[in-house]
């Protein structure tokens, strides 16, 4: 949620900032702000909306900038105003914030300086922060900034100026993710790698509860004692084009046409002589009883396409929303493993809930997307998963590379419960088969269904067994984006209640790749065809009846891992009918790519 980002050094920071809020606002888009040193005063401009009306707002302004910090919002308290926008100065403008969490005892310590006369000029939980630090009693900045991680409760990443101290910024943090990017030109903060791509060779990520003190020549970190921390640099190994939109009208689109790359990737890391499947203890496998995966939104819905994987080896899986696991009864099973699943790494439910499976001596094994997250700094073991940056608030290529890597996961498992060899990935050859398909694959009739969808205002999405977890993402991916009313729902339920919404005006898109379960899929398909509804298939086998309407053919391989292939139609057929709409799929309304707040 929200994107920070800093900049001290040679550079104009306004030019630095503004940029750097390009590439941060997919992680919030309500408004954006920065404040810059001017002529050793604080300059703030901020504005409700997208960061080009920003940008709009600071032409010509803050010519002579060197330092400065930045922010684009998500709102979580206080509508998204010009005034809830960060930057946030103190009552007497001494102190500049920004901050990205959420400060759970605000209520209080708001009411505490209210007490003392401090007037606030926003409906925002991170205002306090500025005023907490103008309050401050403490002999040095430094000190000032460890007292208030003393005083905040709720998670954190926060960017610091004091008027005065020109040319320097202050940073803390605590289960909220925030970088520093080492430049020859200076020094940036940022909420992830993307925003320093081609600023910086080297970044360093920010440790929990970690202070970071820096200027235009020096970084220095400091621990919550205030005792001096060594920084460890990390190569920067992203490059512009990694994270460019490209020829590609948008991210979305550039990503849907990167999945079968981003399933390729995968495979090829699960297949290394040295994969990181054999970095998991035999011991732990070998006498699995249970696994427990965990995530959230597609994550949650990678994970349900996964479990039916393993059902099919013996393998009992069981899927928990993360922000459902944390605040579920503890079960003692022996012999248990976690798997949490997060593009990010840095899902606030996901980290939370992996923390409760270790405090509970659980071997937690994570399937991420980013190497420097938050989630493979926890986890006992790492399961990479190739699909390169991912910028649409949508998760397409992601996806498709996490059902990848799982797959691997539960052959690998498989083989040590029954000993058998497992140093390549079983899959390897059918998943060059995917690749191969969607490469070549026709959107033609994908193009006439978003035609049709467009006007729709109810759509539903049907399956069973695994056709019922890619019927969840499609029906997720349609709804996060083109604001079609979409649900879905198991093909065998549709008569317990939902049938009494389908009519003329309804559209159901039935997903069936599973041959045992075509026959009774054709059933719920009468059913809803005598109700007057537009029917679609999804499938790769011939079907001929008066009651589907249209038939989207998909391309055949191994009924297993036709999820993979599945899906893919389902995610162009959002981006698709999203566009024709006239919105924005990047930026789907109330939404963010990464929600670091519970
Ligand atoms: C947000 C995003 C979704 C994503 C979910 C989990 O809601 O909009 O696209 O699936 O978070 O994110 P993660 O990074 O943990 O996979």
């Amino acid at each position: 949620m929200c994107g920070i980002i800093g900049y001290v050094g040679t550079k104009s920071a306004k030019d630095e900032l503004l940029e750097g809020l390009k590439m941060l606002e997919y992680r919030g888009y309500d408004s954006a702000g920065v404040c810059c040193f001017e002529k050793g005063d604080f300059r703030v401009i901020k504005k409700k909306g997208k960061v080009d009306a920003l940008i709009e707002v600071c032409q010509g302004q803050l010519k002579d900038t060197h330092c400065g910090i930045g922010h684009t919002r998500w709102a979580t308290h206080g509508d998204p105003s010009d005034k809830n926008a960060h930057p946030f100065l103190s009552e007497n403008n001494s102190v500049a914030i920004v901050h990205n969490g959420i400060i759970e005892n605000f209520e209080a310590l708001k009411g505490g300086l209210q007490k003392q006369g401090v007037r606030f000029r926003s409906d925002t939980d991170s205002e306090v922060i500025a005023q907490l630090l103008q309050k401050s009693k403490c002999e040095s900045e430094l000190k000032k900034v460890q007292e208030l991680s003393n005083l905040l409760v709720g998670s954190y990443a926060i960017a610091i100026l004091f008027r005065g101290l020109e040319n320097q910024i202050f940073a803390i943090r605590k289960n909220s993710p925030l970088i520093v990017g080492k430049a020859k030109d200076g020094y940036y903060l940022a909420s992830d790698v993307n925003a320093l791509v081609d600023k910086t060779d080297e970044y360093h990520i920010m440790e929990e509860n970690e202070i970071i003190w820096i200027d235009s020549h020096d970084c220095y970190a400091f621990d919550k004692n205030l005792q001096a921390v060594e920084i460890n640099y990390h190569k920067m190994d992203l490059s512009k084009q990694d994270i460019s939109r490209g020829a590609f009208e948008h991210y979305m689109l550039k990503e849907i046409m990167q999945v079968p790359n981003a399933i390729k990737q995968t495979i090829k890391e699960c297949d290394a002589p040295h994969n990181p499947y054999m970095r998991i203890p035999r011991e732990i496998l070998k006498d699995l009883k249970h696994i427990t995966i965990i995530g959230c939104g597609t994550a949650f819905n990678a994970a349900m396409t996964a479990s039916h994987y393993a059902r099919e080896r013996d393998i009992i899986v069981d899927c928990a929303y993360a922000s459902e696991y944390r605040y579920q009864k503890y079960l003692n099973i022996e012999n248990e493993v976690c798997i949490f699943v997060s593009q990010s790494g840095e899902t606030a439910d996901t980290i939370e809930a992996l923390k409760i499976a270790k405090e509970h001596n659980i071997p937690t094994i994570v399937v991420t997307n980013v190497a420097s997250s938050t989630l493979n700094k926890l986890a006992d073991y790492i399961i990479p998963t190739k699909a390169g940056p991912e910028i649409a608030v949508a998760s397409t290529k992601a996806y498709s590379a996490q059902i990848t890597a799982l797959y691997g996961l539960m052959d690998y498992i498989y083989c040590i419960k029954h000993k058998l060899n497992c140093r390549s990935c079983i899959l390897k050859d059918k998943l060059a088969d995917v690749v191969d398909k969607l490469q070549n694959f026709n959107f033609t009739k994908i193009n006439k269904l978003a035609e049709i969808l467009k006007d729709s205002e109810r759509v539903f999405f049907i399956g069973r067994g695994v056709d019922y977890a890619t019927s969840q993402e499609a029906s997720l991916k349609l709804k996060e984006i083109s604001n079609i009313h979409s649900e879905s729902l198991f093909a065998g339920e549709l008569k317990h209640g939902t049938l009494a919404l389908i009519d003329e005006q309804t559209t159901v898109v039935v997903i069936a790749t599973q041959k045992h379960l075509f026959d009774k899929t054709m059933n719920s398909i009468y059913e809803i065809k005598a109700r007057g509804a537009r029917v679609v298939l999804v499938t790769q086998f011939k079907a001929d009846s008066d009651a589907i309407d249209m038939i989207v053919e998909l391309p055949c391989t191994d009924q297993a891992i036709m999820a993979e292939i599945a899906i893919y139609p389902m995610q162009m057929l959002a981006y698709k009918t999203a566009v024709l709409k006239g919105l924005d799929p990047d930026k789907p309304r109330n939404l963010a790519k990464s929600v670091t707040v519970e």
